[in-house]
């Protein structure tokens, strides 16, 4: 019962929140160059991407928000309706607690029963067993595992998991357990450099850095606690933009980069490809739209979100994703000075490309896509 209301809780304060989000994305100040020779035309662009061995025709999806409780039901089966419509991925939200008690299932599996053909994605805690892992995506025949890091939520959660010290491990036993491509996503408080380093370390190569400046799990939980202490956590978290320039630095060729936190336009979703992104997840914003104004609205933000995304393709000269993540950008302001005092230099470009080259992986002894 107490799962079930938090469940209900997110929702509700992510909600009330998004309408004060401050937009601490770190995405303002960045610019595109005009191509006045563009030799792009409109109907030429291809958006298609992929996550790890996946194929994706359009580089945006819908992320973990729900399930697990009756009332959510309806939520989950309206938003793979929107992804069929789109034709976007979708994840699931955590599956942790039904995986375990084996309640709500139907929560998660209406989801393949409305988007039968569609990409989904299960999603899990960190501190999941293999077991129940691999028990999350056979709920849902899910094409890919979400194992999701949530230490700011845990931490201010008063019934919360701080078994923080067991993650590394945990992680460890998580990466064999299922034979669809592994994700490791941060909920909103972002990845550094140094964590996605050692998560490759450990052999992942799916990174989903959710970052800050959208949805705040830190914020919702310091409104649910109440506690004053925890208001000033509403802030933590590296900028949805910085730590997609972090993790630009060290992502391997073969290696997928997915962004998220805040992301609410095309224009950012080409901004975040333009900075290395093989694709863009999405939760509070379409969560927001659906609640408030429908599915036919939801379907609408999101085709006008990927035509504003194909018109800059368009105007930076780029026909594809690929083509996009090297586009050259602008930084200003304190997205510059965070490029700076990371001692990064401003005209990086994620090390890319050779990924579709089949030939180069045995040399690099990488997983063939
Ligand atoms: C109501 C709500 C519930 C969420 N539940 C989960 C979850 O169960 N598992 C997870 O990995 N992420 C969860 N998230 C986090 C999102 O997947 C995403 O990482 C985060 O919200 C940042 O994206 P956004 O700013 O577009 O919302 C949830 C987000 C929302 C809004």
């Amino acid at each position: 019962m107490l799962r079930e209301q938090r469940k209900l809780d997110h929702i509700r304060f992510a909600l009330e929140l998004h309408d004060s989000s401050s937009e601490v994305t770190g995405f303002d100040g960045i610019y595109f160059l005009h191509n006045c020779l563009t030799p792009v035309n409109p109907d030429s662009v291809d958006i298609a991407t992929h996550i790890a061995n996946l194929a994706l025709p359009v580089p945006v999806f819908i992320d973990a928000i729900t399930g697990g409780a009756e009332k959510v039901k309806e939520i989950n089966r309206n938003l793979a309706i929107i992804a069929r419509r789109t034709g976007m991925a979708m994840a699931v939200g955590s599956q942790y607690g039904t995986v375990k008690s084996e309640i709500h299932t139907d929560t998660y599996t209406v989801v393949r029963e409305e988007n039968p053909k569609g990409i989904v994605f299960a999603n899990i805690s960190a501190l999941a067993s293999p077991e129940e892992a691999a028990k999350a995506v056979e709920m849902i025949r899910a094409d890919a595992l979400e194992i999701h890091l949530n230490a700011a939520q845990e931490l201010i959660m008063p019934e919360g998991d701080k078994n923080f010290a067991m993650i590394r491990k945990n992680l460890a036993r998580l990466q064999n357990a299922v034979s669809v491509p592994v994700i490791v996503k941060e909920t909103g408080c972002g990845m550094a450099a140094e964590q996605i380093q050692e998560l490759q370390s450990m052999g992942f190569t799916c990174f989903n850095i959710a970052g800050h400046g959208g949805t705040s799990f830190a914020a919702i939980e310091a409104l649910r606690n109440g506690r004053p202490r925890y208001k000033k956590f509403a802030e933590w978290g590296i900028p949805t933009a910085w730590s997609l320039i972090d993790a630009s630095h060290f992502i391997h060729p073969w290696d997928t980069l997915i962004a998220s936190g805040g992301i609410r336009s095309g224009w950012q979703a080409a901004q975040a490809i333009a900075m290395g992104a093989d694709a863009i997840g999405m939760s509070g914003n379409i969560l927001a739209v659906l609640l408030r104004q429908g599915i036919e609205d939801a379907v609408t933000y999101l085709q006008d979100m990927i035509d504003e995304l194909k018109d800059i393709m368009v105007l930076t000269g780029c026909r594809t994703v690929k083509e996009l993540q090297q586009t050259p950008l602008v930084f200003t302001g304190n997205t510059l000075d965070f490029i700076h005092s990371r001692g990064y230099n401003a005209l990086f470009k994620r090390k890319t490309n050779f990924a579709w080259r089949t030939d180069l992986h045995e040399f690099y002894n990488c997983p063939k896509i």
